[in-house]
């Protein structure tokens, strides 16, 4: 931009001018030369000091300038070109601003014939209902997007050019195909403009019309705001990009037609489909767009400094269980009937699987302070989503998923975020093709996953390679679906909260030894499911009481599912002080209050046996074996190298920044009782790693800061609030 001596903005209006201020502002140290049809606000330019000068024709506008933006209406565009070409010179770099691009782009073919070349379409994704030079602002295009759609017989440098005057302006610039341009514009920009103008336009030609404008509080206001942008140039528009807009228009009016319908006949369910779903879209989208896990989280990195000490007092219920969450969602979406569910655990995880049902067509109302409703379609209810899947950083969501989609009549894709593209997806499509599914993994096995639909799938005997929850529930949710008997036989007993919730909704599963069965085609009956609050999240806490002198604490109404209680048994294995009260059963699983107490550790080897019954807890057992007197050994536990990072090295690396030396092996790690200096540590996004070396910090000589923290949120949402409550110390920092 330094090199251009002369830009010309044909047009002061509110685009027009908001650019040459912007760029003014922002160090443009050429001329500005402004032009309008309005000599007087061409004028008022310069008084505002938007423009260097003003000119009384195009000819003197475009004489000698290196850069021309035209920013009139588009259907003016037409003759601006015609008007302009016999001045243009031949070096120049013509744009303009127009929100549509196709008529635009024929009309400046005509105009400008063999000069064609030095038109490079843009439009700036900003705008406001303001119109005028009065109404420049230097800060419109400030992180919006600018489209620029270049043809082919554009020179790149010239391309190069525009880029680097919008992003000079603020603005980020992306390009685009022309016909892709109209038809996401159609979508996102004129349809709305179209039913506010609209909507004003109905109720201001209503005989009540005073009272209805003089009653209408924040919703018509906010609705109808873009209903006082500018007439003609929105006239200009609709015509100029007839096709996209009427394309889309049909489709927003035979939704409106489907509520209408559902109004008049009480169809509670359409509505509230409707309803429920476009409530999560937007949220949902953008998550999906920049490949994070799921929602509530705000963009920004989150850093968690610990101050070192503290204590652990108090009585805390900690939030719901996560993998009886997600099954909550796919058993009751699933089932005929309504399932009400309580103590929905509502971190972005349990979000992703419920925000997938709701694509797949299941109407879900809330959560709502835990509180779900899930409307059952039956077993072969679902319908085929609009687009891909998007499970976030849940790796349950995606593995269980699979094992559904498989057997359904529709084919479908699942993605992830960052971590979860990382990981093992392989271990569930081998089972699923046995069944005779059609499922495609990614690179080295990893996501996307896709399966096919429309595959008649075969009740298999299936001898599960690794002790994976995960895995078992997968293909016993596809052997729902299949023909026969589907066996799966596991090396060592992992969760059982698929067998025991498949019960609840009143669908066989038996058990001999180690070989659970289910038989095809039976049906799921809608139940209620009272959720308990997560061991996995409550072991942070049962380890901070554990290792801090004076602790007691009281965690209530936890899951004690035997195939989870591992934390429990290992923590007791080294001396912990652990009571479990008012045991009883909700819902088919065990819940108890634990007491715990604090109690010096001593190192101890882990029995293998104990390692898939605690297999999330083990960033936080290393934490108590570091705070234990003598050597903790555990083997038999490489599956946490393919967790939401490898747990393995994550923490021996985290402790060794923190002063603490461990000896890592494959399938282990054994740790010293040493001090725990204090230090910054890198989470890899891993929520439980975060989790654990806050807890570290209690008995830490000096701070610790814990990098990468945000998705703390896929699993224990409060986390930072309760421990706060009990006596840490976490200050969160969002950068
Ligand atoms: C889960 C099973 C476990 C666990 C995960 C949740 C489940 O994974 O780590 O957090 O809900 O079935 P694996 O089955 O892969 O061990």
């Amino acid at each position: 931009m330094s090199s251009i001596s002369k830009l010309a903005v044909i047009g002061l209006g509110l685009i027009g001018g908001s650019l040459a201020k912007a760029l003014k502002i922002n160090g443009f140290a050429g001329n500005i030369t402004g032009y309008d049809l309005s000599f007087e606000d061409a004028l008022r330019g310069v008084q505002l000091g938007i423009v260097d000068e003003a000119v009384a024709t195009l000819s003197e506008a475009v004489e000698g300038a290196e850069i021309i933006i035209v920013a009139t209406p588009v259907r003016s565009l037409s003759s601006v070109f015609s008007e302009l070409v016999e001045f243009l010179p031949k070096t120049a770099v013509l744009t303009d601003v127009g929100s549509v691009k196709g008529e635009v782009v024929k009309a400046a073919q005509m105009a400008l014939g063999d000069q064609i070349g030095q038109f490079v379409p843009g439009h700036p994704i900003a705008g406001s209902e303001k119109s005028g030079v009065s109404a420049a602002d230097e800060t419109l295009f400030q992180h919006h997007r600018v489209i620029l759609t270049p043809l082919e017989r554009n020179d790149p440098e010239q391309v190069e050019l525009v880029r680097r005057m919008w992003e000079c302006a603020g603005a980020e610039v992306i390009e685009m195909a022309i016909r892709h341009h109209d038809e996401v514009l159609a979508a996102t920009s004129h349809l709305p403009h179209l039913i506010a103008f609209s909507l004003v336009d109905t109720l201001a030609g209503e005989d009540d019309n005073k009272e209805i404008f003089k009653y209408a509080a924040g919703g018509f206001r906010d609705f109808t705001r873009i209903a006082a942008s500018d007439p003609v140039m929105w006239r200009d528009i609709f015509l100029s990009n007839r096709d996209a807009v009427l394309k889309v228009l049909g489709h927003f009016s035979e939704g409106l037609s489907k509520l209408q319908k559902a109004i008049e006949t009480g169809d509670e369910m359409t509505l509230s489909g409707v309803f429920t779903r476009a409530k999560s879209a937007r949220e949902h989208f953008s998550k999906i767009l920049e490949l994070k896990s799921y929602t509530t989280m705000t963009n920004q990195n989150v850093t968690f400094t610990v101050r070192p000490g503290g204590s652990v007092q108090g009585d805390i219920r900690v939030p719901g269980d996560k993998s009886i969450s997600h099954r909550s969602i796919m058993l009751g979406s699933l089932s005929e009937g309504i399932t009400e569910i309580d103590g929905f655990l509502e971190g972005e995880d349990a979000l992703a699987t419920l925000q997938s049902f709701r694509d797949m067509g299941v109407v879900i109302e809330g959560p709502e302070k835990g509180h779900v409703t899930v409307h059952g379609v039956g077993m072969q209810g679902l319908k085929k989503a609009p687009g891909t899947l998007y499970v976030g950083n849940s790796g349950t969501s995606m593995r269980l998923l699979a094992g559904l989609l498989a057997a359904q009549d529709f084919e479908s894709e699942m993605i992830g975020d960052e971590s979860l593209s990382k990981r093992p997806m392989e271990r569930v499509a081998v089972p699923l093709r046995l069944m005779g599914a059609q499922v495609e993994t990614g690179d080295g096995g990893r996501p996307p996953l896709r399966c096919g639909g429309g595959q008649a799938l075969q009740g298999i005997k299936y001898e599960m390679p690794m002790a994976s929850a995960q895995v078992k529930s997968c293909v016993l949710l596809a052997g729902m679906y299949a023909e026969g008997e589907t066996v799966v036989t596991e090396p060592a007993p992992t969760r059982d909260h698929t067998e025991r919730m498949l019960r609840g909704f009143g669908y066989p599963v038996s058990r001999v030894g180690d070989e659970i069965k289910v038989v095809g085609g039976g049906k799921l009956t809608a139940t209620k499911i009272d959720v308990p609050a997560d061991i996995s999240s409550a072991a942070f806490f049962m380890v901070a009481a554990s290792i801090t002198p004076g602790a007691d604490l009281l965690l209530r109404h936890v899951g004690i599912n035997p195939t989870r209680t591992g934390v429990i048994d290992i923590l007791k294995l080294m001396g912990a002080d652990i009571t479990l009260s008012n045991e009883r059963e909700v819902g088919g699983e065990p819940v108890a209050d634990i007491r715990v107490r604090y109690a010096p550790l001593k190192g101890i080897h882990i029995p293998e046996a104990l390692v898939p019954l605690a297999i999330d807890e083990f960033p936080v057992l290393f934490i108590a074996a570091t705070c234990a007197e003598g050597t903790t050994v555990l083997s038999g536990a490489e599956e946490l190298r393919v967790k939401e990072s490898d747990r393995i090295q994550v923490m021996a690396d985290g402790l060794s920044a923190l002063g603490v030396q461990t000896l890592v092996k494959d399938d282990g790690i054994e740790i010293t009782g040493q001090t725990i200096a204090g230090g910054e540590v890198e989470s890899h996004g891993d929520h439980r790693i975060a989790m654990s070396f806050s807890v570290a910090a209690l008995r830490s000589e000096g701070e610790v800061t814990i990098r990468n923290c945000a998705n703390v949120a896929t699993s224990f949402p409060n986390f930072v609030e309760l421990a706060n409550e009990v006596g840490l110390s976490i200050n969160v920092v969002a950068d």
